[in-house]
């Protein structure tokens, strides 16, 4: 498989290339079969439904590598929360946890069990994926997962989730240290179903101060993977912690491919990082509303990673209002202008 050979490092005839959040709403084929499932947990919880929608910008787009399609947040779901996705207000916990008593009632293997219905999602993708092209199971950060279990929702200030780690740290790292148990056994039997790599989601990496993020996120980022790592050698591990460009001199690990976002340049990157690990990004999303834009974008990657160790993707998720054909042309023009 091209994608996962890059993920190594090793020379491919060309730069594989996909998309966060390619499957979705800017599809209407997505569109479609989410209608048939009625909301979009019911979608994540229906394996034929859940596998048709990741197949579908691999068949429209042409990218390398399929994504499951499932959210991070059913791993909270599954140890016990009741979450609900809103219209127009994203994901909301009813009952965010407070305390100890609340911690206490959340079951690691219960929620590994669980999950149960991801797994059939990865055999029945993997059963009609091409042989040649790789699917990617994910999890989210153990911090990333608290702002929204302790915050109950989206938030812009991080507030509670922000003065739990400064007024009961004991307490953010009993509740970080069991996510991370859950996160270890969900990824082992990701791999274990089919996934041929794996992604960890820190999209909420730049709500901490430095020394915060080493402590309360990253810590638990590197132990998923070095417990990957140490079963699976064959299988690549992609870390994407988002917006953290000021720390990329700490970054340090056992993984092997550095999700770049769009706000760290990708020359700051390859100075920092492009030594140890595979860099994967960075085309800044929003580029894709014009063809013009989507052109000077990869035109940028292509010559400050040329002779590296690249893996092309957005600087994160695609928007849902992106023409498809746009999307079409930087997968196309990805993939030919890095031929060697
Ligand atoms: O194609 C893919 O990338 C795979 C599927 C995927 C989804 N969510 C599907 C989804 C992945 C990898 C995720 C990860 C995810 N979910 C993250 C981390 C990545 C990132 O984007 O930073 C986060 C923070 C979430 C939590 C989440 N899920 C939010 C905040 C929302 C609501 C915002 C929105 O776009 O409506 C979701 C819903 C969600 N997850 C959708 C999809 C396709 C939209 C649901 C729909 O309306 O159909």
């Amino acid at each position: 498989m091209i994608f996962v050979d890059a993920c190594f490092g090793k020379k491919t005839a060309y730069t594989p290339v996909w998309m966060m959040r390619q499957a979705g709403r800017y599809l209407p084929e997505y569109m479609k079969v989410r209608a048939q499932a009625g909301d979009f947990l019911s979608l994540c919880k229906d394996p034929q439904k859940a596998c048709e929608v990741t197949l579908q910008p691999v068949d429209i787009l042409g990218v390398d590598a399929a994504i499951l399609f499932s959210d991070i947040l059913v791993v909270p779901l599954e140890m016990g929360m009741e979450l609900q996705f809103l219209k127009g207000e994203g994901p909301v916990f009813s009952r965010p946890i407070k305390d100890q008593a609340d911690l206490d009632k959340l079951d690691v293997q219960k929620a590994i069990e669980n999950l149960e219905y991801v797994y059939e999602t990865i055999r029945l993708i993997r059963g009609k994926l091409a042989a040649d092209k790789a699917l990617i199971g994910f999890c989210g950060a153990p911090w990333t997962l608290a702002t929204y279990m302790i915050e109950g929702q989206g938030t812009k200030t991080y507030a509670l989730v922000k003065k739990m780690i400064y007024s009961n740290p004991q307490f953010m790292h009993a509740f970080l240290k069991k996510v991370t148990e859950v996160l270890k056994g969900y990824m082992q039997r990701q791999i274990e179903n089919g996934a041929n790599v794996v992604m960890i989601f820190d999209s909420w990496a730049a709500a901490l101060e430095q020394s915060a993020y080493f402590e309360f996120s990253w810590s638990y980022m590197k132990e998923i993977s070095a417990y990957l790592k140490a079963q699976f050698p064959h299988v690549p591990v992609i870390l994407f912690p988002k917006g953290i460009s000021g720390y990329l001199d700490k970054i340090d690990g056992e993984f092997d491919v550095f999700g770049v976002d769009w706000s760290t340049p990708i020359e700051l990157a390859k100075a920092k990082l492009g030594h140890k690990y595979v860099l994967q990004g960075n085309m800044e999303p929003t580029r894709l509303y014009t063809k013009d834009a989507i052109d000077e974008g990869i035109a940028h990657i292509v010559d400050v990673m040329k002779n590296e160790r690249h893996i092309f993707n957005l600087g994160h998720g695609i928007l849902p209002d992106i023409p498809v054909e746009h999307a079409k042309y930087f997968i196309e023009q990805v993939q030919t202008r890095t031929k060697i």
